[in-house]
């Protein structure tokens, strides 16, 4: 029998099996709202225990890419409802994931009074989509103030609340992938001197207190993060190994002591074993691991003893019943990376099953 697809029980961590549906973005969200054909997506792969949904805007600053969905309005709060309920009728429970874009974004897919924000005036080399405009050379973001900063965490917050009253389980932050939470980790992105950048302590500051202040506002066991240690996405230049090790074992002490129901590890670089082991050792509760695995690793790395949970990214987006083809060591298809971003059903709900 696979452990994969047995129950999973921790702390507040109910789950019908071990299967994590991993965060994606598949910009379907037609003017930031979550749809009818969203609800279908999500209720095709209720097989998993636990759904993370695709990265969400807390705020309009936060609406960096074209047509990814918000919940910080009360109709977007309402059109999730569709979805947490197509969820939890096929016995998963499901997490939304608030994703602050930070530097990466362009003008022409955020609305008209919102900004390009980040810790600094450092912008991403490279290009992004958008609808309006084709590709578009990232521009320069404005530099968050103390103040706004404060603003920013609080938008999570009432984001946070809204996801509640949707019926959503949790909320996950997205702290990797070289979105705002993880451009202020990065000391080449981060070149504050005030009490947000400089020191790791500083650095770190922003995950915690944003980490804390939704804890406190919708409980702490409704609560996980996902970090990408020594990743390199969003042009995130690579640091100081030891200083990348040092940040990831206070942000696990310190989330530990929050008492957050999980953290998601997204390997997409390599990551030092000791830095595996440090994460471990700071934090005790649930550990997700996610990152190009097969449901053959994935049952390996179940037994190994670091992951608690696995997460499956594009064999999720591919298979919509990847819990029924694990049961019976079915091929899995293969994403078609051509409609990954596309809005409409193509390369989104028509997926065959077996
Ligand atoms: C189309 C697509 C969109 C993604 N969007 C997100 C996202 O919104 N948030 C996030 O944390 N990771 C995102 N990821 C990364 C996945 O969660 C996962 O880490 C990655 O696909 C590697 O896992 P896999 O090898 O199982 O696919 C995305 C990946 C894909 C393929």
């Amino acid at each position: 029998m696979n452990k994969l697809l047995t129950p999973y029980s921790k702390g507040s961590l109910q789950l019908k099996n071990h299967l994590v549906m991993a965060p994606m973005t598949r910009s379907r969200a037609i003017d930031n709202l979550p749809n009818e054909l969203m609800a279908a997506y999500y209720a095709q792969r209720n097989g998993a225990g636990l759904i993370i949904t695709e990265g969400t805007a807390p705020s309009l600053n936060a609406l960096g890419y074209a047509r990814i969905p918000g919940i910080f309005s009360k109709e977007q709060t309402n059109a999730w409802k569709a979805i947490t309920a197509a969820a939890h009728a096929g016995g998963s429970k499901i997490f939304l994931q608030l994703m602050h874009t930070g530097r990466i974004g362009h003008p022409a897919n955020l609305p008209a009074d919102a900004h390009l924000v980040g810790p600094s005036t450092i912008k991403a080399n490279g290009e992004i989509w958008t609808d309006t405009l084709g590709n578009q050379a990232y521009p320069t973001p404005h530099p968050l103030t103390d103040k706004e900063i404060e603003t920013v965490i609080a938008e999570h917050v009432v984001a946070a609340r809204n996801a509640i009253e949707a019926g959503f389980d949790g909320v996950e932050l997205h702290g990797a992938n070289g979105y705002l939470s993880e451009q202020f980790l990065n000391p080449h992105v981060n070149n504050r001197t005030d009490q947000w950048g400089g020191s790791i302590a500083n650095r770190t500051q922003f995950p915690i207190k944003t980490l804390q202040q939704i804890a406190a506002a919708i409980g702490p066991d409704k609560v996980g993060v996902r970090f990408s240690p020594y990743s390199t996405l969003g042009d995130l230049t690579p640091y100081d190994e030891q200083e990348v090790h040092e940040t990831y074992s206070l942000l696990s002490k310190e989330l530990d002591k929050i008492g957050i129901a999980y953290l998601h590890i997204g390997v997409s670089a390599t990551i030092p074993q000791k830095t595996f082991d440090a994460i471990k050792e700071g934090f005790k509760n649930t550990i997700i691991l996610c990152n190009g695995l097969t449901p053959a690793t994935a049952e390996e790395a179940l037994s190994a003893g670091f992951a608690d949970l696995v997460a499956f990214g594009r064999s999720f987006l591919a298979n919509p019943d990847l819990d029924k083809r694990i049961e019976t060591g079915s091929d899995l298809n293969q994403p078609d990376y051509t409609t990954l971003y596309t809005p409409g059903p193509k390369g989104y709900t028509d997926y065959p099953t077996l």
